[in-house]
């Protein structure tokens, strides 16, 4: 680990404007997960040209496939490149699903200006007093911690039959109150990954359980809620991603008016990964199968890369309602 620097230095911001701007304003922060260049430069392109607060999440998977360092310095050549372009947008750089103190320390003092922490998995008096020794570090230099309550189903869950994994509404002031943190990311049905439900062909998903968020609101007015395990799973990708020798059946993700609806109430960020990776997929794969004898990763990966600043674009625009407020 180098020198400590702080987040304000690097151009970054926390979280705490940008939410209070999403909760008055019924739209949410888009919080887009990176892993390398071209999905950075995509990320900060698209809402560059639309004009809208981002955040710039790294899992600790990333950390471990690109190093920790060069996603920083990736973020950090992000914000200068969206100055350079014009555009004074609120970049933040944020830790995503952290599992420990330690990550969650390293992270603050490297320059991030936002950390989750990840204690969801604990049983609760643990996650609250995990989630407050990151909150008593964090908060010391101004950086924003985002907690979680409840479990999101993974891919072998049925969503619907695991009721217990819900976000307990009866939890959250406690929890609020007694970790401090700046937001609260719940379970309402949504799950990590492209495969969120197991549905028969043609059949709707379940619907996100706007009652459970609905609860969690009028218990904690104007808190900012933070979705997870929100990509929409975009099917003109899995088709082409299928078209061209893939093989992703029954991939279904959240439909794109429930998270409108979650966007217009108190959830002010929205986390996408998955949509972002079906693109990148779907873009290569049809690359390829279309030009067999190309061998510049600059021609497949731009292909990509265009396609993945159409869809940041259109979920700005269309899907979270950021465009425009920055
Ligand atoms: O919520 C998880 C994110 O999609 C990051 O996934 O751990 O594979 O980087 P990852
Ligand atoms: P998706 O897998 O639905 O994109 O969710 C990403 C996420 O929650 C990152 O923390
Ligand atoms: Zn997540």
């Amino acid at each position: 680990m180098g020198k400590k620097v702080h987040f304000s230095e690097l151009g970054l911001v926390n979280t705490r404007e940008m939410f209070s701007r999403a909760v008055d304003g019924g739209y949410a922060i888009p919080a887009y997960n990176f892993n390398n260049l071209e999905q950075i430069q995509a990320i900060v392109t698209a809402c560059a040209e639309t004009s809208s607060p981002v955040i710039l999440q790294v899992s600790k998977g990333a950390r471990d496939y690109a190093n920790s360092t060069m996603l920083r310095y990736l973020a950090l050549g992000a914000v200068e490149m969206a100055r350079e372009k014009g555009a004074n947008i609120p970049i933040t750089l944020h830790l995503d699903h952290g599992d420990s103190l330690e990550l969650c320390q390293s992270c603050v003092d490297s320059g991030f200006s936002s950390v989750m922490i990840d204690g969801s998995h604990l049983p609760y008096e643990e996650n609250v007093k995990l989630t407050r020794q990151v909150v008593e570090y964090a908060h010391q230099y101004d950086v924003s911690v985002e907690g979680e309550l409840g479990v999101l189903a993974g891919i072998e869950d049925e969503v619907q039959a695991e009721k217990s994994t819900y976000t307990r509404p009866d939890e959250v002031v406690d929890f609020v109150t007694k970790t401090g943190v700046d937001s609260l990311a719940i379970s309402i049905g949504t799950s990590h990954g492209a495969y969120k439900f197991k549905v028969k062909p043609g059949e709707a998903p379940p619907s996100l359980r706007f009652d459970i968020l609905s609860e969690v609101e009028k218990r904690l007015p104007r808190f900012p809620i933070v979705l997870h395990g929100a990509s929409s799973v975009v099917q003109s990708y899995v088709e082409l991603i299928n078209k061209y020798g893939g093989k992703m059946e029954g991939a279904i993700g959240i439909p794109e008016d429930q998270l409108r609806q979650a966007a217009a109430s108190a959830v002010c960020k929205i986390n996408i990964d998955s949509d972002g990776r079906l693109a990148v997929t779907a873009k290569v794969r049809e690359y390829l199968a279309n030009n067999p004898g190309e061998f510049d990763p600059r021609k497949y990966l731009g292909a990509a890369r265009k396609e993945l600043v159409a869809l940041i674009k259109h979920k700005n625009e269309t899907v979270l309602g950021s465009a425009g407020k920055a």
